[in-house]
Parts: structure tokens; C-alpha cells; sequence
């Protein structure tokens, strides 16, 4: 056995050297000739559900998706903002907007939000038949067929501590529940339509799910996890439903207030506006493409993570690591910790556990 690993360790890297290059210059003119050649898709009339439509790129996803003329449902745990969310799609050319108060992180929710859209958009497909009774006799309707034509997995939270500053980690499951098992409850529950539409999934998950930034531990692994979930169901869902992972960098939101940008020490990195990234990600989820990051120069940063890593660990510490402020941080993070994780979960998405130091 030993031998064939010894066999392989040098004849696969070999093999791998001589094919990679002329398929990547395959996959280059295939993208060019895509890009050029193929079709969009027509979202007018379609059912799209959004998650965390109340605010950021959620809520200016509702707005494309809107003046394309798509419907929509609109899902988000402030009922008051997914209103005037919803308002406003109709006024940008939606034909029908639902707004339904959800929490992602409960299954129960995701699968009451899946059916209510369904109850709602339903489409019945007047098939006149003949239903089976005794007297075989009675005109039925033979199908009804409800369906939703893309699911928008965006909701999320991002809490930004340095890790030994969590003084009771089994407080942050929510960070999972919200990132992770809000985007897995709703796909589960979606899929079924999904297929009969074939449909598409996008996922909102982040460069951060592949880029790891300090502060930022728990909301980079929930949405590594993301990445790897989405891929791996890809493989099982084939071509029956389009899966589009979005891995935004810096994006204007609620999320990335000055609150935000100055305890994960990211002031100095660019936003791109929500609007900007919003339209990327629809223009990217029509033509069908399987990954997007935007702002597209954020990519080239995967590229350093993956040939220089130690590179990119190196300015990490450097830049955003502020060792001996940190370990005055933590003396006094110990004391007050407590007192403000029990407040961590009924928070808006703008998370930080991080405290003055003096
Ligand atoms: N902004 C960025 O720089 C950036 C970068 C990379 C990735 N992302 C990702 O993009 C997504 C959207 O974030 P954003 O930047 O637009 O921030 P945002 O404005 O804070 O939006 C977050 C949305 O998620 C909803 N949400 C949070 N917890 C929820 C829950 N338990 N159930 C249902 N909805 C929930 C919020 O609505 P309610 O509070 O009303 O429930 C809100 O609508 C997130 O997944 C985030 O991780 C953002």
C-alpha cells in the first residue's frame, strides 16, 4: 500500500502539471465565448424568496430583482423594515411582494416561510383530468404546482472578537444557527420546488469564508462552511438547480457601520455600495455562473492565500493585530463578557463583543 502512495505522490502532481495548463486555457476561451454568446435569464414573473431582505444587499436584491420584474417574498425578523422594503419593490415594477417575519436560525420558521410562499405563489397548472372515485367520473384538478424559481440565502451576523476573548464560547452556537443552519433549514425545505422549477440557489456567503481575517473567527469558519455545503450539494442537485456562490468583500450595510470597520481594524479597505454589489449578483445568478466575487479584485487575494500564505498571515499580524492593546483588551473583556452575551442573541446583525479598555 505504502508503494502506491509513493507511486502517486509523484506521478499525480506530474500528470496534474501537464493537464492544468490547457484546460485553464480551455475554461478561459469557454468563458469568453459564454459571456459573449450565452442567453440571461428572464426573471419577469418568477418567484424569487430573499432572506434578510430588511436591509443591505438583501434589501437592494429585492430592488433588482424588482425592476426586473420578478415576485417576490421577502424574509427578515423586523417586520416594520420588511414593509417598507416591499413598498418600495412595487413601486420599482415588482407585480406581487409578500413580506413574512422569519427567524432562519428556527427550522420551524424555514419551513412555514418555504410553504406560505408556496401558499402564495402557487401556480396551478389547470390539467382537467379525471379523478378515480367509484364512479370514475368526477373532473379533478390532476396537479397543482407550486413552486419558486430562486432562493436568495443572504441573512447573516457577523461578531467581531478576537477568539481568546470569548469568555464562554458555547454562547456563539447563534453565529452558526444564523449563517449556516439558516441558509441549510431554508434550501431543505425549498428544494423540492427548486427541482420542479429548476431553479436556482444563491448563497450569500463571503471572501472571508476563504480569506481569514483576525477578530472575524466564528463568521469565517459559518461561512467557509457555507462554501463547502453549496459545493458539495452541487454535486448532488446536477444541472436540475443552479447554485451561485457569491463571496462579496467590503460591502455598504448595516453590518459594516463604523462600529464594525473599527473593531475589525478593516477602516482602510474600500466599500463597494450595496446597490453595486446587488446588481452583480443578479447579473451573475442569470447568466448562471457558479461563483462570484465582487469586488472582483478581492480574487486576486485568493490567489495570494493560496501560493503565499504566509505572506498574507504575515500582513494579517502586522496590520490588524494590535498585540499589546489586546492584552489590555482581554483583562478587562474577562470581566465584563458575561454580563453582555446574554444580550448577544436578540441583537440586530451588527455584532461585537469587544469592550473599551479603559
Ligand atoms: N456587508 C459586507 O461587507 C458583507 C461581506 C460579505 C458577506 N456579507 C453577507 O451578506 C449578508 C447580508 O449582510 P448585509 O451586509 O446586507 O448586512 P445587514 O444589512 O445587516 O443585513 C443582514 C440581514 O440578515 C437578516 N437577519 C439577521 N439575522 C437573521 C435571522 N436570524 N433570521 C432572519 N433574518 C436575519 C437581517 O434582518 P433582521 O435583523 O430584520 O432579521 C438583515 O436583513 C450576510 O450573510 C453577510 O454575512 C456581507
Amino acid at each position: 500500500m505504502d508503494l502506491i502512495h509513493k507511486f502517486l505522490n509523484i506521478v499525480f502532481p506530474l500528470i496534474s502539471l501537464i493537464t492544468i495548463p490547457p484546460f485553464l486555457v480551455f475554461k478561459s476561451i469557454n468563458f469568453i465565448v459564454k459571456w459573449v454568446c450565452s442567453e440571461t435569464e428572464n426573471v419577469a414573473g418568477k418567484v424569487v424568496l430573499i432572506t434578510g431582505a430588511s436591509s443591505g444587499i438583501g434589501e437592494h436584491l429585492a430592488y433588482e430583482y424588482a425592476k426586473k420584474g420578478a415576485c417576490l417574498a421577502l424574509v427578515a425578523r423586523r417586520e416594520d423594515c420588511l414593509q417598507v422594503v416591499a413598498g418600495k419593490a412595487q413601486e420599482l415594477g415588482s407585480p406581487d411582494v409578500i413580506s413574512i417575519r422569519g427567524d432562519v436560525s428556527e427550522v420551524d420558521d424555514c419551513r412555514i416561510f418555504v410553504a406560505e410562499a408556496m401558499n402564495h405563489f402557487g401556480r396551478c397548472v389547470k390539467k382537467m383530468g379525471f379523478f378515480y372515485d367509484l364512479n370514475h367520473t368526477i373532473p379533478m384538478l390532476d396537479d397543482f404546482n407550486a413552486t419558486v424559481d430562486h432562493l436568495v440565502n443572504n441573512a447573516g451576523i457577523a461578531p467581531v472578537c478576537m477568539f481568546e476573548d470569548y469568555a464562554d464560547v458555547t454562547n456563539h452556537a447563534s453565529v452558526m444557527n444564523i449563517n449556516f443552519w439558516g441558509s441549510v433549514y431554508s434550501t431543505h425545505f425549498a428544494i423540492p420546488h427548486l427541482r420542479k422549477s429548476k431553479g436556482k440557489i444563491i448563497v450569500i456567503s463571503s471572501c472571508a469564508g476563504w480569506l481569514p481575517t483576525p477578530r472575524l473567527s466564528l463568521y469565517s469558519a459559518s461561512k467557509g462552511a457555507l462554501i463547502s455545503f453549496y459545493e458539495t450539494l452541487r454535486t448532488e442537485v446536477g444541472s436540475d438547480i443552479g447554485i451561485t456562490i457569491v463571496t462579496p468583500g467590503l460591502i455598504e450595510s448595516e453590518i459594516t457601520q463604523d462600529e464594525f470597520l473599527t473593531k475589525a481594524k478593516l477602516k482602510i479597505i474600500p466599500r463597494l455600495s450595496t446597490e453595486r454589489c446587488a446588481e452583480a449578483i443578479l447579473n451573475s445568478t442569470c447568466r448562471g455562473e457558479r461563483y462570484l466575487t465582487e469586488p472582483a479584485w478581492t480574487r486576486v487575494m485568493m490567489l495570494w492565500r493560496l501560493l503565499c500564505p504566509e505572506v498574507h498571515d504575515g500582513c494579517n499580524h502586522f496590520f490588524l493585530i494590535d498585540r499589546p492593546n489586546h492584552e489590555r483588551m482581554m483583562q478587562n473583556n474577562r470581566i465584563q463578557d458575561q454580563s453582555a452575551e446574554r444580550n448577544y442573541v436578540n441583537r440586530t446583525s451588527v455584532v461585537s463583543l469587544e469592550f473599551k479598555a479603559d
